[in-house]
C-alpha cells in the first residue's frame, strides 16, 4: 500500500518539527511548503538525509506550491507571523487571516479534499476563519491547540507527582490563550483523578503554569516559541486521521449546541479517526467548569467578532 500523504503549509519551527516526526515514525509522505523559495527545500533535503542513519524510508517534498498538496489525505497550516513587540492583537489577527485566506483559497483551487488541521495563532479564531473560508463540513476542520495544552499540564503532573508521563491522561479545554480551561477532575495518574492526590492549591497551580506554558517558553527562548510539543501534538492528530484510531483528544471545532455553544470554535474533547471529526464527547462539567468554559468561548467570540472575511 503506498504511504498516505500529508501537506504542511509553512516550513517554519512547528511545520519543520511536525515534518521531521512524521516522516522519522515512518507515518507517511511529507509536502512540506512555504512562501520563503529554498526554505522548504533546504529543510526537506536535510531530513530526508536522516533516513539511513533512522531506518526509514518516508519523504519530505519541499515545494512553494500549495498546489502540490493535491493528493495530501492531510493538510496542516502552520502559516503564519508571530506577534512582535508593539504589534496589537487585532493586527496580528488581520495579517495571519490574510495569509490564511492565502493558503485556503490556493487548497479550494484545486481537487484536494483534505482534513485541515489549523496550528496558527490565535488558534480557535483561525481555526473558524478557516471553516468560513475553505466552506469545509465541520469535521474536517480542526485546530490543534488541546492537544499541546494537555501535554504540558500531563507533563507537569508527571513531573510534580514523580510518575512517568505515560501513566498520566490530561484535560485542557476551551479557547488556546489565557482562558483555557484545565480540568483535574479529568486528568489522572493510572486512572487515579489528580484531586485525589494533590491540594487543590496544587492542582490550581499546576493549572496556571500549563496556561503560561507557552509564553514559559518564549521567555527562556528569547527569540521564537515551541515547536517540539506542537509538533509531537500535531503528529498524535494527523495519526488518529491516517490509521483511523479512534483517539479522543481535546480538539478546536464549530460547536452547534453542544456544552450549550453555537456558532464558535473551542477545544472539547474529540474523536478522530478517518475523515477527522468523527464525535464530540460531552463532559458532565461542574457549574464552576461550564462557567469557565462559558468564558473562555466569550473571549473568542469577540475576536471572530473583529475577523474581516
Ligand atoms: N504561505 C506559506 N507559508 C507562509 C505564508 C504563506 N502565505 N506566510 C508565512 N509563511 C511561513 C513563513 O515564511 C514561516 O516560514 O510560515 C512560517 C512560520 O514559521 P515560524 O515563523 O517559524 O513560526 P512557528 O514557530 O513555526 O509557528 C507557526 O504556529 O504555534 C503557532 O503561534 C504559532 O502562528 C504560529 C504558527
Amino acid at each position: 500500500m503506498p504511504r498516505p500523504k500529508v501537506g504542511i503549509v509553512g516550513a517554519g519551527n512547528v511545520g519543520a518539527a511536525a515534518a521531521f516526526l512524521l516522516t522519522k515514525r515512518n507515518m507517511c509522505d511529507v509536502i512540506l511548503s512555504d512562501i520563503v523559495a529554498g526554505l522548504p527545500q533546504g529543510k526537506s533535503l536535510d531530513m530526508n538525509q536522516c533516513r539511513m542513519a533512522d531506518h526509514h524510508d518516508a519523504t519530505v517534498t519541499g515545494t512553494n506550491r500549495i498546489e502540490d498538496m493535491e493528493d495530501c489525505a492531510v493538510v496542516v497550516i502552520t502559516a503564519g507571523v508571530p506577534r512582535k513587540p508593539g504589534m496589537s492583537r487585532e493586527q496580528l489577527l488581520e495579517i495571519n487571516t490574510n495569509i490564511l485566506r492565502d493558503v485556503c483559497e490556493k487548497l479550494k483551487n484545486t481537487h484536494a479534499h483534505p482534513v485541515l488541521i489549523v496550528v496558527t495563532n490565535p488558534l480557535d479564531v483561525m481555526t473558524y476563519a478557516a471553516l468560513k473560508i475553505t466552506g469545509y463540513p465541520k469535521r474536517r476542520v480542526l485546530g490543534m491547540a488541546g492537544v499541546l495544552d494537555s501535554n504540558r499540564f500531563a507533563h507537569f503532573v508527571a513531573e510534580r507527582l514523580r510518575v512517568s508521563p505515560r501513566e498520566v491522561q490530561a484535560m485542557v479545554l476551551g479557547s488556546h490563550g489565557d482562558t483555557m480551561v484545565a480540568l483535574p477532575r479529568f486528568t489522572t495518574v493510572a486512572g487515579i483523578p489528580i484531586p485525589e492526590l494533590l491540594s487543590k492549591e496544587e492542582c490550581d497551580a499546576l493549572a496556571a503554569r500549563t496556561r503560561d506554558g507557552g509564553a514559559e517558553i518564549v521567555a527562556l527562548l528569547k527569540t521564537g516559541s515551541a515547536y517540539y510539543a506542537p509538533g509531537s501534538s500535531i503528529a498524535a492528530m494527523v495519526g488518529s486521521i491516517l490509521f483511523d484510531q479512534d483517539r479522543v483528544m481535546p480538539c478546536s471545532v464549530l460547536l452547534e449546541g453542544e456544552y450549550g455553544l453555537k456558532d464558535v470554535v473551542v477545544g472539547v474533547p474529540c474523536k478522530l479517526g478517518d475523515g477527522g471529526l468523527k464525535q464530540i464527547i460531552e463532559l458532565k462539567l461542574t457549574p464552576d467548569e461550564s462557567a469557565a468554559l462559558q468564558r473562555s468561548a466569550a473571549v473568542v467570540r469577540e475576536n471572530i467578532k473583529l475577523l474581516k472575511l
